[in-house]
């Protein structure tokens, strides 16, 4: 596999592979040294058309701890503002060499249509796909998988490990990307996968995306009967800017009826863990309390897992290519 564009496909043998190498370079980051030279050479471009902290930076930062040569580009001050468009923008890095384009756009599809124009051309590009509008973020849900398999077996995280537990999604189900994602990569576990949120931001039609998976979905629009003995909640952000008004709750009886609480934590296993992709509507989706709690949140360990997933991902792609 070149391009990352969707977890959809991915077989169980390739999540076992992104998380073994992502085991391996996290022990690398731990140490004094943290670069290796699997990439030197080879040209990383980070294409983000829509903003972002985390993906961006470390992708940015997995590039360098692997010796790649890193290229930044900011919508703002480039040359879409003269008229320039995403196609040509990305045959222009093409032409200077690039190796593999990350790449973030408001709307879905855009990594697909420049992936696709890549492979017209007959070049050897990779396209990560780093969040397109409402489709997919695949590398967040690598790391989130990772974040949870490492929960159990920090050395060996593996999808085995997660039979027979339970995972609650919470919140907006409708505009989440990041659900997307997750939805085939827990599904690929033998986990249940319980989703919960209101039933605009929860329609009905996703039960279906848990047909025919190792992993059993099922869809809840209230929160409580979803944490039933849950051993992880993953609470998503509230994404306002992709609603019309209809669709938006006012808040304060978001955080009622779907907000993670410290008394909402009862109702799950004692030993629950919560995450968060961020960023995060802090005393919405979560409680301030409950995000800052060590003994609960794994928010933080998502966002360092994020480096040594994205390491794997530009390794094994970059070593496929040849680098
Ligand atoms: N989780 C995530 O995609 O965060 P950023 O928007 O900060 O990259």
């Amino acid at each position: 596999r070149r391009h990352i564009l969707s977890l959809a496909d991915f077989t169980a043998a390739e999540y076992d592979t992104v998380l073994q190498t992502a085991a391996s370079f996290r022990e690398v980051l731990g140490r004094r040294t943290k670069k290796v030279p699997a990439l030197q050479g080879q040209v990383v471009a980070n294409l983000f058309f829509e903003p972002s902290t985390r993906t961006r930076n470390s992708f940015e930062l997995a590039a360098k701890r692997l010796s790649a040569d890193t290229l930044n580009f900011a919508p703002g001050t480039s040359s879409l503002t003269k008229g320039e468009t995403i196609l040509d923008t990305a045959k222009t890095y093409l032409a200077m060499g690039t190796d593999m384009m990350v790449i973030r756009h408001r709307e879905a599809g855009v990594p697909l249509a420049i992936a696709s124009e890549m492979d017209r051309l007959n070049t050897q590009v990779a396209i990560l796909n780093a969040g397109d509008g409402q489709h997919e973020h695949p590398s967040q849900g690598l790391l989130d998988l990772f974040t949870i398999c490492r929960v159990f077996d920090p050395e060996n995280p593996r999808l085995d490990l997660l039979r027979g537990k339970k995972i609650a999604v919470v919140g907006d189900i409708l505009h989440s990307r990041v659900a997307r994602s997750n939805i085939w990569s827990l599904t690929a576990t033998e986990m249940e996968l319980h989703l919960a949120g209101p039933p605009t931001l929860l329609p009905k039609w996703f039960a279906g995306l848990g047909s025919d998976r190792p992993g059993k979905l099922f869809l809840h629009w209230s929160l409580d009967e979803a944490l039933a003995d849950a051993d992880f909640v993953m609470t998503l952000r509230l994404q306002k800017e992709r609603m019309t008004n209809y669709l938006l709750p006012s808040l304060r009886e978001y955080h009622q009826l779907y907000g993670m609480t410290t008394e909402r934590l009862k109702l799950c296993r004692p030993d629950v863990k919560i995450l968060h992709p961020g960023p995060v509507n802090r005393g919405v989706e979560i409680s301030s309390e409950l995000m800052d709690n060590p003994d609960r949140s794994l928010i933080s360990q998502q966002v360092t897992n994020g480096i040594a997933v994205r390491m794997a991902l530009l390794y094994l792609i970059g070593v496929g290519k040849g680098g």
